[in-house]
């Protein structure tokens, strides 16, 4: 296998986006990659999207974007896994540029989310889910996490007041990020009194329904320094993993199986452990999703994640700063996207290109993104070269 390294990197303001189509999100963003790197080609490509059909009716979406990027006919190819198809779209350009296969891959993610209703948003989000045991029976992904959360706080006593540190904090960064779809900072008691969504989530504990696309490029590493000026970043480690799509086949809802295999893996190829992270952007789609997956990854033991969060140990300047960018939660989180803009921030912080939200000399990286209710988990660490 050959190491890979990320040469360049787009992405588009998060929001609801009106003027901006869902191909033009995507090509804003790949051409922000590419214009980043300054290749004068691309080999291949792939295209995280959850569910273009039923947020736009467009399917077809890998062909879809190569010609509207100007690139026929280079193989394009789309990538779902729920809200983890960023990340696995990741995974796949990596793959295909370390087997040899191919040198310059763009990697996209691009969702177009608010061009229909809240309740055909909380549809399509619910086929993530186990159609016939779940979305079938009515129940929507707040209502899920919200399962998983009073589970959390039965075994562990995590609190309200811990969840909606998560919140508070990634409001915090948000504000520091420009491309981010709510930049307010808020405080833990307008969490509490903002309205009941799913009880114990209130609707500051959800991430939004956003518009957005983010892209990188990636080469073999050798290659890295003779195509860009930019401070190239390896990737060290990559790991995939699934779990019960169904929360009722768990044997306990509270530890994310899929995400501490997908952790486990990408910890072995790297050769680095927890402790060696200096900064990592988490899938943060509820609070109580941030608490347990930072348990799951090891950067706390289990039932700490809460604690941790409202002691700042996952602030900026604290332990192990999580989700700089804002995360899905202030950031937003365009399904298909999310995967990419969470590599998309990464880099940015180990070239030190962060500005305001940077974090003091970060070398080692990671991201963790996850699908449905911890059904897919993609996770990968990066390290400057
Ligand atoms: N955080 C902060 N503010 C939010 C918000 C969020 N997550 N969602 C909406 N808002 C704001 C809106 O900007 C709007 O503000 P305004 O009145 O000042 O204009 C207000 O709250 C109401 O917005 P609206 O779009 O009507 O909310 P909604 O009730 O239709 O949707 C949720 C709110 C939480 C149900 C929706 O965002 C949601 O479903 N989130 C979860 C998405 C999800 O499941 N993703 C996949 C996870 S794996």
């Amino acid at each position: 296998m050959r190491d890979v390294a990320i040469i360049g990197v787009g992405l588009t303001k998060m929001g609801e986006l009106w003027e901006q189509s869902m191909r033009d999100l995507y090509v804003e963003a790949a051409l922000g990659a590419i214009d980043d790197s300054g290749v004068d080609h691309i080999d291949s490509m792939y295209v995280g999207c959850m569910s273009g059909g039923l947020f736009t009716g467009q399917e077809h979406i890998g062909p879809l974007m190569a010609d509207y990027l100007g690139q026929n006919p280079i193989p394009s190819t789309r990538v779902e896994s729920a809200c983890a198809s960023g990340g696995l779209a990741l995974r796949m350009g990596l793959i295909d540029v370390a087997s040899g296969m191919n040198d310059i891959v763009l990697v996209g993610g691009v969702e177009k989310m608010t061009d229909v209703d809240g309740d055909d948003a909380t549809y399509a989000l619910a086929t993530a889910s186990d159609q016939e045991w779940e979305a079938f029976n009515g129940v929507t992904f707040p209502g899920l996490y919200a399962m998983i959360a009073v589970a959390h706080m039965n075994k562990y006593g995590t609190t309200s007041e811990q969840m909606a540190a998560v919140a508070v904090k990634n409001h915090d960064n948000g504000s520091k990020n420009p491309n981010a779809q709510f930049p307010m900072k808020i405080t833990v008691d307008a969490v509490l009194n903002s309205v009941m969504v799913a009880d114990p989530l209130h609707i500051l504990d959800c991430s939004p329904v956003t518009d957005g696309a983010a892209a990188c490029i990636l080469c073999p590493a050798e290659m890295a320094a003779k195509l860009t000026g930019k401070q190239p970043v390896k990737i060290l480690g990559s790991g995939h993993a699934t779990g019960t799509i169904a929360l009722h086949d768990r044997e306990d809802f509270t530890t994310l199986e899929a995400v501490k295999g997908a952790a486990g893996q990408a910890y072995e190829m790297s050769g680095k452990g927890p402790g060696d992270i200096d900064v990592c952007e988490v899938h943060d789609c509820f609070t109580i999703a941030e608490i347990a997956v930072t348990e799951d990854l090891g950067f706390f033991e289990k039932g700490k994640g809460g604690p941790a969060a409202a002691d700042g140990a996952t602030a900026i300047g604290g332990k192990i700063p999580i989700n700089t960018s804002g995360g899905l939660k202030s950031k937003g989180h365009p399904v298909g996207a999310s995967g990419v803009a969470q590599a998309v921030e990464i880099v940015k912080q180990l070239r030190g290109d962060a500005d305001e939200r940077q974090v003091e000399g970060a070398k080692v990286g990671m991201t963790q993104n996850m699908g449905g209710t911890g059904a897919s988990s993609v996770v990968h660490i990066m390290e400057v070269l």
